[in-house]
């Protein structure tokens, strides 16, 4: 699948078949992920993978727009770690990229995703770290929903030509 097919044809999952995300597509999804470019590449993510039906069930609850995570088969959970950061400010944009990846490999193996945010909402951050009892280093920054979409959506072009500048503003 060239790069840009798969750009258009991602879009927001939200429901999903009874059907179990096999493990070597879950090793290609983390793959996607820690391929991502990062500040001084300092890599700093972490996941945690999330199969369990009563875990997932708990991971709907984290906040008011996270009911579809009960729908999926398959979380993944993308965090920091501070330990590795060499720039402090700059680890949201390193799992964002790192996340996308993730969201567009999922559409080239035939899967579903949602992103659901996690940080910087205080609410839900102290939610998924007594969850998982993370320890104070580790930042829960977002997760994504993942499995067999039980329909497609369509495209929607939203290129949008009065949003681009050339040369100045
Ligand atoms: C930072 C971020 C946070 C999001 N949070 C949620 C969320 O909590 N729940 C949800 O169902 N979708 C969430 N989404 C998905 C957006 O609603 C979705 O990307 C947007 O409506 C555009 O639709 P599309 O993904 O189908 O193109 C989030 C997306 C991003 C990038």
């Amino acid at each position: 699948m060239n790069v840009i097919d798969a750009i258009n044809k991602r879009r927001s999952i939200r429901k999903f078949e009874d059907k179990p995300v096999e493990k070597e597509k879950i090793d290609l999804l983390l793959r996607a992920a820690m391929q991502a470019p990062s500040a001084v590449n300092e890599q700093p993510w972490e996941f945690i993978v999330v199969e369990d039906k009563d875990t997932l069930e708990k991971l709907s609850h984290a906040h008011d727009y996270a009911m579809a995570m009960k729908n999926g088969t398959l979380a993944i959970l993308v965090l920091a770690n501070k330990n590795y950061f060499a720039i402090d400010s700059l680890w949201q944009q390193d799992l964002s990229a790192a996340s996308e990846n993730m969201l567009l490999e999922a559409v080239e193996l035939g899967l579903g995703a949602t992103w659901m945010a996690i940080a910087p909402i205080e609410d839900r951050v102290a939610y998924i770290r007594d969850l998982f009892n993370l320890p104070e280093n580790i930042i829960p920054f977002n997760m994504i929903a993942f499995g067999y979409p039980t329909k497609e959506k369509d495209f929607d072009d939203r290129f949008k030509a009065d949003r681009v500048h050339y040369e100045k503003y």
